[in-house]
């Protein structure tokens, strides 16, 4: 249910007709935005101070769902190891899988590099210039086009992320559910009315990313000190946190996956075999899944599933799903045959892979503990 506004409703009224934002609120808040962002905001991230569009690019992509604190380590060695859109474009996809892998959403990565080919075959080797063209790409969606396209271009083009949703709507006390497809796109339009000069589109663009970072927070916002507090209608009516209204929420499911350990008694290599491209942990390396015990000890032979060892249990938590993995460890003889390995496993890509081989392989990062754990 939306929660009820006690602002009054003239001020409610005004901000959600669109196309009709007061002259005044829309200069005063790029103005105060800019001006705090210039002297408040982030401004050495490795991905500022740069409008190389491929350095931009990737650390949009990698900072969506991911903390800045994450991103770091990885950014610096993705550049490392892939300086330029055309190196990216002719790597192997397990080179780009395993520079991704503990980062999550590997459908990023695949994107990511689909993406970079694009560029290659279909633009030269040069990013479009524009967020219109940008979000043609893989992966590229409208927010983050604008983004690019802002930082590199100072292209006049609106983000609207999760934190600039809250930013957004608490500045308009834009009470309607983003829930519905209409409200959302007037929180465009309204996005789009608020943008600065073309010159200060760097700033500003930075601006509401570090505004919605820092201070104006999902919980406990700090207006006190916040740049645009004497403009902000939700902080008028004392309501900061009732914004932004969302009814419909994504419900979360459990799920129990076996995770089969198999290691070669003779040199400890573990079997591995990449994912379908859909679905959980798509196209990365990893240990057989099972969905049930029985399905698991089935496919061993009879001599090692006597032997099995049952590891510690634990939750890996998705964003809609909470992964019971329950890791079982059995050995095998140089010449007993996997039989779980399904029709689909392609050789050479799965097959046995010596513990030196699994630091260059794409895995997900609970699979990764698991087999540097023991
Ligand atoms: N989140 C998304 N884009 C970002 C950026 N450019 N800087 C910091 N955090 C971000």
């Amino acid at each position: 249910m939306p929660k009820a506004l006690i602002l009054p409703r003239a001020a409610v009224e005004t901000v959600q007709a669109v196309g009709v934002l007061p002259a005044k609120l829309v200069s005063a808040f790029s103005t105060h935005l800019v001006t705090w962002q210039r002297t408040h905001g982030r401004s050495s991230l490795p991905w500022q101070n740069t409008r190389d569009p491929y350095r931009v690019w990737l650390s949009e992509i990698m900072l969506q769902q991911t903390q800045v604190s994450t991103v770091l380590g990885y950014y610096a060695r993705f550049l490392e190891r892939l300086p330029t859109v055309q190196s990216l474009a002719e790597a192997e996809s397990d080179a780009v899988l395993g520079l991704w892998s503990g980062l999550g959403y590997y459908s990023r990565a695949r994107n990511l590099h689909r993406c970079a080919q694009e560029v290659m075959t279909l633009h030269g080797g040069a990013f479009p210039a524009t967020a219109e063209v940008l979000q043609t790409l893989p992966g590229i969606g409208p927010s983050t086009a604008a983004a690019i396209a802002s930082f590199c271009f100072e292209e006049r083009a609106a983000i609207l992320d999760g934190n600039v949703k809250r930013v957004l709507t608490r500045l308009l006390a834009f009470g309607s559910d983003l829930s519905q497809a209409k409200s959302e796109r007037d929180l465009w339009s309204m996005a789009r009315e608020l943008l600065p000069a073309a010159q200060e589109m760097p700033a500003y663009t930075q601006g509401l990313m570090d505004l919605g970072a820092t201070l104006c927070t999902r919980r406990k916002p700090q207006c006190l000190i916040c740049p645009v507090q004497r403009l902000c209608l939700a902080h008028q009516g004392g309501q900061a946190e009732d914004f932004p209204v969302k009814t419909r929420k994504l419900k979360r499911t459990a799920q129990a996956l076996w995770l089969l350990r198999a290691e070669r008694s003779a040199d400890g290599a573990v079997w591995l075999e990449r994912r379908p491209s859909s679905g959980i942990w798509g196209g990365l390396h990893c240990l057989p899944v099972f969905e049930d015990e029985a399905a698991l000890l089935q496919a061993l032979p009879p001599r090692s599933r006597e032997a099995v060892v049952h590891g510690a249990g634990f939750v890996h938590v998705l964003t809609h799903k909470d992964l019971h993995l329950k890791p079982v460890k059995a050995r095998l003889s140089e010449n007993e045959q996997p039989g779980w390995a399904n029709e689909a496993v392609e050789p050479g890509v799965s097959g046995w892979f010596l513990p030196a081989e699994w630091s260059v392989l794409g895995l997900p990062a609970p699979v990764r503990k698991l087999l540097e754990a023991s």
